[in-house]
């Protein structure tokens, strides 16, 4: 890029996103939102003028940056943390896999209360999810109830590190062998999250990101899969890319040196094998530019990571005191989350309710957010759907539903705005203390 261009990029950069000046109960406190410098501008900006936008080069660095992070062979990058959901569980479907292949009816154990995108795949392939309850201190699913979900028709374990906080992995990991059960973590909200020292998404047959700008980094719009066994791989790449045979890179031919060679289904023998299909797919690729802003987003991940541990350390700290009326996030013994925020549920009995309290400190400015949709099974898409089966009552889901909320912990929070969080809880809780 041309030395003026980049001079005027950053200069356009200063003068547009000035560091922000934080003026308590004026500045509002959101729970999330993109943190972002000259570089990702600069790097957006390489993306158009290389004239290629389509998914390119700087996918390819994204990708490979990805999977050394990971620990994982094989990154595949979409237009979306659900697309990505969609083709996680969808590849599983793929014939490769014989015996092992999701079939309609094949049940999916999945958790009650999270993100409607981690299920409805399982319902988009005829799949039926077995809803299972979250707990209420990690949030996530518990090994008993996922255990007590199994039967013989139970085929994968398709759920979320809930807001970021890893779940029983070891004991999942085990069931999973035990019952050849695929697994899938979804970890669009946990992106640096650790267990056992190793990131989460490593673990599962499959992963799946989000880079949305509520997640830890951002694209504007994205998501990636991962995975390390080339027939997962590959399936993905089919369901993402129209469903096609062919593995050619976007504007690449004849990787395989036969286009014209091949005769599958009932096609002439030599049909051409970019357009050959072999699965029932889609398009979610995203573009080169997307792809361009996640780079200089994975750069700052260190550093991001840090700061919302340490914003939900300080709000740990903080609420020890008000545990009488708050249940505050437990997460697994051997697991650091990379927190997605910081969720409080108000004890039975407490003196107010969730509505006094998220209406107090929304007028205060600090937003807060529920846990994404609560129990699903509460919402008219999915009340008295057929082809789905209910573990037990899922009181806690309910509970959470009606009685949690999350503020903010990601990175444009700092000291100032903790402050000032502190400070509004102190306001509001005062005088219910004696
Ligand atoms: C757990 C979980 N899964 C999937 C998604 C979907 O991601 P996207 O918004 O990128 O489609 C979200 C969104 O925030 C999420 O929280």
């Amino acid at each position: 890029m041309d030395r003026r261009l980049r001079e005027s990029i950053k200069q356009h950069f200063k003068n547009k996103f000035p560091p922000p000046k934080f003026k308590p109960g004026i500045t509002p406190v959101p729970v999330s939102g993109k943190v972002f410098d000259e570089q990702e501008l600069l790097k957006g900006v390489a993306a158009v003028l290389d004239g290629w936008w389509t998914e390119g080069h700087f996918a390819q660095g994204f990708e490979k940056a990805f999977a050394k992070l990971t620990g994982v062979r094989y990154v595949t990058l979409v237009n979306s943390g659900s697309s990505a959901n969609l083709i996680a569980l969808s590849s599983l479907t793929a014939k490769v896999f014989g015996e092992r292949a999701l079939k309609a009816g094949d049940e999916v154990i999945t958790a009650a209360t999270g993100f409607p995108t981690t299920v409805n795949p399982i319902l988009q392939n005829g799949c039926v999810p077995v809803f299972v309850d979250n707990d209420l201190e990690t949030k996530n699913a518990t090994l008993t109830s996922i255990k007590k979900a199994i039967s013989v028709k139970t085929k994968a374990i398709m759920m979320a590190h809930t807001l970021g906080n890893p779940l029983p992995i070891a004991g999942i990991l085990e069931l999973a062998q035990k019952y050849k059960l695929w697994f899938i973590e979804d970890c669009c909200d946990a992106l640096g999250s650790r267990y056992k020292n190793k990131l989460v998404g490593a673990f599962g047959h499959l992963a799946t990101f989000s880079f949305y700008p509520a997640h830890q980094i951002t694209m504007g719009e994205g998501g990636a899969v991962i995975t390390s066994n080339p027939l997962i791989f590959r399936a993905l790449r089919q369901f993402r890319d129209w469903g096609r045979d062919c593995w050619c890179d976007t504007g690449k031919d004849n990787t395989c040196r036969r286009r014209f060679g091949w005769q599958m289904g009932e096609l002439p023998a030599g049909y051409d094998h970019k357009y050959i299909y072999s699965q029932i797919g889609y398009n979610l690729k995203l573009t080169d530019m997307q792809a361009a802003i996640g780079l200089s987003q994975l750069r700052k991940l260190p550093r991001f990571v840090k700061a919302r541990q340490n914003n939900f350390k300080e709000l740990s700290d903080f609420f020890e005191q008000y545990e009488r009326f708050f249940i505050c996030s437990k997460s697994e013994p051997e697991s650091k989350p990379c927190w997605f925020g910081f969720m409080l549920v108000i004890r039975d009995g407490a003196p107010f309710t969730r509505l006094d309290i998220v209406n107090y400190l929304e007028d205060k400015h600090i937003a807060t957010r529920s846990l994404f949709g609560g129990n699903l099974l509460r919402h008219p898409a999915y009340l008295k759907r057929s082809g789905m089966r209910v573990i037990g009552q899922l009181m806690n889901s309910d509970k959470i539903m009606r009685d949690g909320f999350w503020i903010g912990v990601y990175p444009g929070i700092g000291k100032p705005q903790l402050s000032y969080i502190k400070k509004c809880f102190s306001d509001f809780l005062e005088k219910f203390v004696t």
